[in-house]
């Protein structure tokens, strides 16, 4: 009775193959292999540019470790929205890996670059490149990079996001509902901002590529 085990043998080679070959552009343009992982395309673009009118975020270029955290922390409810709560937690975690990394290979669109010893142009510019101290509010470009183009793995770009989609996450931040980054560094930006000054801020950065992502 030795031979009948080798059959099952290459059942679960099959099995174990077919589970890390996931094809990131099928999980993207189709969805995943439950029905609740909707389509990324259909909301995120054809080319992961992302919906501004829509306030959809660009996927295109963000650094793949980032956008796990984002699902992972749409799966715990830390950050929580109820169109993509559901979604994150349909993808597994292989679709999550392939969908990413796929993405994350894509160009970023280009960014000005900006000159931070100019004087700034309006409050928007000026809380970008010189944060409000007297509140406690650092500079975004200190995070976020130079021309607000993203840093590393931790930072994401806000350059090249639609300000509808900025404006969202700051008022998400203010009002507890993305709760998600470690040491409550935004929380307390977004908590010290004015409306006005979050709409300002927000129309900065979008404005900051010339993908259109501002209109
Ligand atoms: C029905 C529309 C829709 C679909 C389909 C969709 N998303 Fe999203 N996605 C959104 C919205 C809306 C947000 C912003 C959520 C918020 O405000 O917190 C978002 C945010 C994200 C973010 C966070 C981006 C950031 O900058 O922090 C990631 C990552 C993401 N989606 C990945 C995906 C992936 C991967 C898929 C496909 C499996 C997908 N989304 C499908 C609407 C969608
Ligand atoms: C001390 C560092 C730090 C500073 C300064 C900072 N940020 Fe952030 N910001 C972060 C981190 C970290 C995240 C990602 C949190 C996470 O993991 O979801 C983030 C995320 C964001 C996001 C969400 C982007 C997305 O793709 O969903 C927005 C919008 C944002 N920051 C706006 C700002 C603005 C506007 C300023 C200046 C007023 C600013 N930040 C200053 C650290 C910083």
């Amino acid at each position: 009775m030795k031979a009948p085990l080798w059959p099952l043998a290459g059942l679960f080679l099959a099995v174990s193959v077919s589970a890390q070959t996931v094809d990131p552009m099928t999980v993207y343009d189709k969805g995943g292999a439950n029905p609740a992982a909707v389509a990324c395309a259909f909301c995120h673009g054809a080319q992961g540019e992302g919906m501004a009118a829509a306030g959809f975020p660009r996927l295109a270029g963000l650094s793949a470790e980032y956008m796990r955290k984002q699902l992972a922390d749409f799966r715990s409810g830390a950050r929580a929205n109820p169109i993509m709560q559901p979604i994150a937690a349909a993808l597994s975690a292989n679709e999550a890996d392939a969908v990413t990394t796929m993405l994350a290979s894509k160009p970023p669109p280009h960014v000005e670059r900006v000159d931070r010893t100019a004087l700034p142009d309006g409050p928007g510019e000026a809380l970008a490149l010189r944060g409000a101290w007297a509140r406690n509010i650092p500079e975004c470009v200190a995070c976020h990079g130079p021309s607000g183009q993203g840093v590393g793995d931790a930072f994401p770009p806000l350059a090249g996001q639609s300000a509808q989609y900025l404006a969202s996450q700051l008022t998400a931040w203010r009002q507890g509902s993305r709760n998600n980054d470690p040491n409550d560094l935004m929380g307390h930006i977004a908590r010290s901002l004015t409306e006005e000054e979050i709409n300002a801020v927000s129309v900065y950065f979008a404005g900051l590529t010339d993908t259109g992502a501002a209109k």
